[in-house]
């Protein structure tokens, strides 16, 4: 191999190679913002699960925050919740199935769908199981409860459908206690 075809080769190969490197670098930009794109990005993590802070919300009141794009209610509930929730019997119910995420499959007893064993803190989703209005709250409608005015659902102080045509209760998120003023929602 002469001088000339030895430098031409070495020519030849240091493009293939250097061909190949930008190959590859070029794949990998392609590849990487799909890569990215599946990684959730922070505000997607941050809906995810979310604190609230309750140690402000006052017996008797509730407050709304939002969560994934809904609406969640968190209520106090005063002694006249608790106690009106509780006389409720299973067969005065429409639906009898507490719809509540931490304890699937219990019945709707007014116990089964508070946080607290003493019944004070009340957690649902705020979207009516009828066509997904915002139900309004503080002791609204016949119930006492919440009262969606769409087409006219009635939900009692445990957030239980007990009039109109809203099939199901109040849907109760996963929910937990992280210490005494703070709920962790999913
Ligand atoms: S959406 Fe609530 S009653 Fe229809």
């Amino acid at each position: 191999m002469s001088q000339a075809e030895d430098n031409a080769g070495s020519r030849r190969d240091f493009l293939y190679v250097a061909t190949a490197a930008t190959g590859i670098v070029a794949t990998g930009a392609a590849v990487w913002p799909l890569v990215d794109q599946m990684n959730p990005s922070a505000d997607v993590l941050a809906l995810a699960a979310v604190e609230v802070n309750i140690a402000d919300v006052e017996v008797g009141t509730q407050i709304t925050v939002k969560w994934r794009g809904k609406p969640v209610f968190i209520r106090r509930r005063n002694e006249e919740d608790i106690a009106e929730g509780r006389a409720v019997a299973l067969s005065e119910l429409v639906d009898t199935d507490a719809r509540n995420a931490n304890e699937p499959g219990k019945e709707a007893l007014d116990q089964n769908r508070t946080l607290d064993e003493a019944g004070e803190w009340l957690v649902m989703m705020g979207v009516c199981t009828h066509l997904g209005c915002v139900p309004l709250g503080n002791r609204a409608g016949d119930f006492h409860g919440w009262f969606c005015p769409c087409h006219g659902s009635h939900y009692d102080t445990a957030g239980r459908i007990r009039k109109g045509p809203a099939p199901q209760n109040l849907h109760i998120p996963i929910s937990v206690f992280l210490d005494d003023s703070t709920i962790k929602l999913g």
